[in-house]
């Protein structure tokens, strides 16, 4: 009998260990190859040969393009589905488009809807599935979030960050994250708009987890800044959305409670002047840039693991 692969659905499926593993491996090799042309491979090329195929059901720019990225550094190469030009957006079932793209690369990653989709697939699947992005959650942007506070702020363990705005897929996987790695994180996010109760039950393990409803009381104090769009990828209702997100925008008076060097995170898009106005997003206190290059850093590092060749 063939062993299971590895996959990443949520940060639990690796742990606290392998994600600490991953986070060391992301900076260093980040650090190895500096310099070179972007699309040049590390000296190592420890993937040489391998195939990366990425399902999208969802737009995405970042994570699109640094899985790409990380795949030709990384040695190997990655193929692109749209639902919108494959099979799978006429029908052919989640199952079978598993078990045919098993034949063909050495992973599977997949940006969709439905978490069940997600599970479905690496049910089906013979080779490592990846989620990138679903309605639950988005562990490969918490992935890069690590990377770049212990860059900025020099650790990890022991932080004090605070979310302002929907408990969407980002919030959960920052749940997750904080319970994982033992960071302190108030979650601020309004009435009816709470994370999921799988990932908020974790918490409840957790002093260093809060949930309020009061913006101006989860950031203060706070090292770490994180926000994201009131309304994600799927979600109708922007109008009747944006009224009820509008005292969580993170502007400069709001920030003025976190400390003065806070870091501020944003998974990106960001919709200027919503969740996030531009003196924030542009301001001293904004790594958002070094975050999304960080996705590219922090997915090599994953793709080695999935892959067993970190341990
Ligand atoms: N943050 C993120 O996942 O960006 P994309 O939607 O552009 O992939
Ligand atoms: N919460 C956002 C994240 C985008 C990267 C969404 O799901 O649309």
């Amino acid at each position: 009998m063939t062993a299971r692969p590895r996959h990443f659905l949520n940060l639990a499926d690796a742990g606290g260990e392998a994600v600490a593993l991953m986070l060391n491996e992301a900076m260093e090799r980040k650090q190895r190859r500096a310099g070179k042309p972007k699309g040049a491979p590390d000296d190592d090329a420890p993937l040489a040969g391998h195939v990366l195929a990425m399902i999208f059901e969802k737009n995405s720019t970042r994570t699109r393009v640094s899985f790409d990225l990380a795949m030709r550094q990384l040695g190997g190469s990655a193929i692109i589905l749209d639902s919108g030009s494959s099979q799978l957006g006429r029908g052919e079932t989640i199952a079978d488009t598993a078990r045919v793209l098993s034949r063909f690369a050495d992973a599977i990653m997949i940006r969709t809807d439905a978490h069940a989709k997600a599970v479905a697939l690496a049910e089906y699947a013979s080779v490592p599935v990846i989620n990138g992005l679903t309605d639950l959650s988005h562990p490969c942007q918490l992935l890069a979030d690590m990377q770049t506070v212990i860059e900025h702020r020099g650790r990890l363990a022991g932080t004090k960050w605070a979310w302002l705005g929907d408990g969407n897929n980002v919030c959960n996987s920052l749940i997750e994250a904080a319970y994982l790695m033992h960071f302190s994180l108030a979650v601020a996010c309004p009435n009816g708009f709470e994370p999921d109760d799988t990932m908020s039950a974790l918490a409840a393990t957790r002093d260093e987890i809060c949930f309020t409803e009061d913006p101006a009381e989860a950031i203060a104090g706070a090292e770490v800044v994180v926000t994201d769009t009131w309304t994600s990828m799927g979600q109708d209702g922007e109008d009747y959305r944006r009224k009820a997100f509008a005292r969580f925008q993170v502007d400069e008076a709001m920030m003025a409670h976190a400390k003065d060097d806070a870091t501020l995170l944003h998974c990106l898009p960001a919709h200027r002047g919503e969740e996030v106005t531009d003196a924030v997003l542009d301001g001293p206190n904004s790594v958002v840039w070094d975050e999304a290059e960080n996705r590219l850093h922090a997915q090599k590092a994953l793709l080695l693991w999935l892959f067993g060749k970190l341990d």
